[in-house]
């Protein structure tokens, strides 16, 4: 496979029309046969790919150039999760435009071809696929969540029904509860993932506001979560679980691992990947 194609399977596999401004193709290869597949990559692992034989490194985050950039576009498929979950337009609009402020200045301050320069440097072709695996993955917890619970389903439940997943029982962290309570009811729930990062306080809130009982993240930062036990109480009826960060990334890998590695591609994980 070229690294074309590897691109086009993951967005195939995610059921999307294009390659999402947080992926990219730096280094391309025109003959794939052994990948390094890790949730980041740095210099080191460009390194310990040529050292080992391998001739493609594949991160899930974005490692620099246009992906790196391009991440608060990708933030407006919160709009997309939110208005599915029926949060009006004008609302998930606004929330998703106070996240893109907030990550802004970071954003642009990016060392943007750190990395994709020493790939070209050592010769390594070098990709990034975020968007689609993790696309896949929320759609693959959503089923799940789906399949599992029941018009009286507690927030436990949903604990239980996502632990089903391997990736979950295999991960050294446990699915979070971060607001509410084990027994309250699981109500109307969304997972909120597959958006460029986690929506923080606005997204979660615009949810909760909208009817949303239950949000259920990958990862949150401390001051956003504070905001939101500010706003709907830290033990109310609102909840907010948060599955762990490499454990639900690697909810989407696995699916494009295995598509790979059943193309023929022998692919090795590193850096985070839990192997279900
Ligand atoms: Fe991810
Ligand atoms: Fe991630």
């Amino acid at each position: 496979m070229d690294t074309e194609a590897i691109m086009d399977l993951a967005v195939t596999l995610a059921r999307q029309k294009e390659v999402p401004a947080d992926s990219e193709i730096y280094v391309p290869s025109a003959d794939v046969r052994r990948a390094l597949f890790g949730i980041d990559a740095d210099v080191g692992t460009l390194l310990a790919a040529k050292a080992l034989g391998y001739d493609l490194v594949i991160a899930h985050h974005p490692v620099g150039g246009k992906a790196s950039l391009g991440i608060l576009n990708v933030f407006e498929r919160h709009t997309v999760n939110l208005r599915r979950a029926g949060v009006p337009k004008a609302a998930a609009e606004a929330a998703v435009r106070a996240m893109q402020a907030e990550h802004a200045p970071r954003v642009h301050a990016t060392n943007y071809d750190h990395v994709p320069s020493y790939a070209r440097l050592l010769g390594i072709p070098l990709m990034s696929i975020h968007n689609p695996c993790d696309e896949i993955g929320r759609r693959v917890m959503d089923e799940t969540l789906r399949a599992h619970v029941r018009k009286r389903s507690t927030v436990a439940d949903a604990v239980k029904a996502l632990g089903t997943l391997p990736e979950f029982r295999k991960a050294e962290t446990k699915i979070a509860i971060r607001m509410g309570r084990p027994g309250n009811p699981l109500g109307k729930f969304v997972v909120l993932h597959g958006a460029g990062t986690n929506g923080g306080h606005p997204v979660a809130a615009a949810a909760f506001r909208h009817g949303i009982d239950t949000v259920v993240y990958i990862h949150v930062d401390a001051g956003h979560l504070k905001r939101l036990h500010d706003e709907f109480g830290a033990r109310g009826g609102k909840n907010l679980l948060v599955t762990g960060h490499v454990a639900s990334d690697s909810v989407g890998i696995n699916v494009l691992v295995r598509e790979l590695r059943e193309r023929g591609l022998h692919v090795a994980c590193v850096s985070g990947v839990v192997e279900a």
